[in-house]
């Protein structure tokens, strides 16, 4: 597979065009960015353990019946990804209140909720993400009903098929976010669920293994994702 001309950059990632039209290139770096690209940082090998995390866990999402981007596993820091373009609302599901869910609601880290919630967010870093409803997601076509529909029947999907896999794993679910793109007319998950977009505690510590460690400092940063990589592995 030849790589062709950078199509686009992200924060995390970068997008390569490919010989086929409908494929291209997700590169993953070692960047890493929090609270708005406030913090910057690098993560030691993070593009190499979140690409190899994120390509295991499309492989078992596509074995469930979710379709995804995800084509095949290409090098270390390289998937290849079917070309989709992205719609532009992030969707965070939480099984428990961390990050900006404890500042929304006014609760303590770790409270528990009655049943997930499931939010959405303009993708829109020069707002900072902000967060809205289906409302607003109809009135500024940033998609459809039809297609919220099917991107909310994914997304509860996903968290039921992502909570068991990483509970098998000795790993809690807390919160994670998801991006979906339109290809062949058709809605598809794509961007990554790695340590960086998941927020991951060990059942019975609760240490945190993800990206809150850079964010909040807490240390041992690249053994956390390696330890996620290596369950993940199993
Ligand atoms: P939050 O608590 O900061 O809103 O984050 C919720 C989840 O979404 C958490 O698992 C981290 C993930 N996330 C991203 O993947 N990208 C982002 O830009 C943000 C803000 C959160």
């Amino acid at each position: 597979m030849d790589k062709g001309t950078k199509i686009y950059e992200g924060k995390a990632k970068i997008m390569y065009a490919t010989d086929q039209a409908d494929l291209v290139i997700q590169y993953f770096k070692d960047d890493a960015t929090a609270f708005n690209a406030a913090k910057k940082g690098t993560i030691t090998r993070k593009g190499v353990m979140n690409n190899k995390i994120s390509s295991k866990i499309f492989e078992f999402l596509a074995f469930h019946g979710i379709p995804t981007h995800f084509e095949k596993y290409l090098s270390e820091r390289e998937m290849l990804v079917k070309k989709v373009a992205i719609v532009p609302v992030e969707v965070v599901v939480r099984n428990r209140a961390a990050g900006s869910l404890c500042r929304l609601m006014g609760v303590k880290e770790g409270t528990t909720f009655a049943s997930p919630i499931l939010e959405f967010c303009y993708k829109r870093d020069d707002l900072g993400d902000p967060l809205i409803n289906e409302s607003h997601i109809l009135a500024f076509q940033l998609a459809t009903a039809a297609e919220i529909a099917t991107i909310k029947e994914y997304t509860l999907k996903i968290n039921d098929l992502l909570s068991k896999f990483f509970k098998n794993l000795a790993l809690e679910l807390i919160d994670f976010k998801l991006e979906f793109g339109r290809y062949k007319g058709a809605i598809i998950l794509a961007d990554e669920i790695s340590p960086d977009t998941c927020r991951l505690w060990e059942i019975g510590t609760g240490k945190k293994l993800d990206k809150d460690r850079f964010r909040h400092n807490l240390g041992d940063i690249e053994e956390a994702y390696q330890e996620v990589l290596n369950r993940v592995s199993k």
